[in-house]
């Protein structure tokens, strides 16, 4: 594996455990969609890298599709609040819609979308998240049908995730140390 960045305090998935998870994930939506024709919708920018990798562990036939939601800006706690910066390009009337999430924290972001997107007439929509994150005594408003993982209640960067924009390119999971943010 490459150097660790100076700036993480730990590797919480390597390169190779990320393979694994979107591999199980791929083919659990394979399973579950052979005939369906889903559509993969990632959320941007940080869903990006997961996309990637779980749309070629897919081997159905699938569709792909982005949205962008404002999102945290450069903070590391949730707003609540979603606005639709970029919306969808397919239209959803009786499509099956898998939603492909870097990381599920409060929840409220994909709650607010769903709401949104339901509103549309799907078939059905799914959350895929590679990550949940495990936080005490809290149950989000909305429950992934596909989990890669769960991460503690830390804040991680990599694979897509991003403080202030950046880490979003290394290949891998890590925490984030607490005085780059602080
Ligand atoms: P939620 O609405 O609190 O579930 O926020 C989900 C979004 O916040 C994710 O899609 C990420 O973009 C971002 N996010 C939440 N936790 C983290 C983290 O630990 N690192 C980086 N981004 C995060
Ligand atoms: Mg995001």
């Amino acid at each position: 594996m490459s150097e660790l960045h100076p700036d993480i305090e730990k590797v919480l998935l390597t390169e190779q455990d990320i393979k694994d998870i979107t591999q199980r994930l791929g083919a659990e939506i394979t399973a579950d969609y052979a005939d369906k024709n889903p559509l993969l919708v990632a959320v941007l920018r940080g869903a990006v890298v997961f996309m990637a990798d779980l749309m070629r562990s897919v081997t159905c036939p699938i569709a792909i599709d982005f949205m962008a939601t404002s999102s945290y800006g450069s903070g590391v706690t949730s707003s609540g609040t979603v606005r639709i910066l970029k919306d969808l390009e397919t239209n959803i009337r009786d499509r099956h819609v898998i939603i492909a999430e870097d990381i599920l924290d409060s929840g409220l972001t994909l709650s607010n979308l769903i709401g949104m997107l339901n509103a549309r007439g799907p078939a059905s929509i799914e959350i895929c998240a590679f990550a949940v994150k495990d936080i005490d005594g809290y149950t989000p408003p909305v429950t992934p049908k596909y989990v890669g993982c769960h991460v503690p209640n830390e804040f991680i960067v990599g694979y897509g995730l991003d403080y202030a924009e950046r880490y979003r390119n290394l290949p891998y999971v890590g925490v984030l140390k607490s005085e780059v943010y602080s």
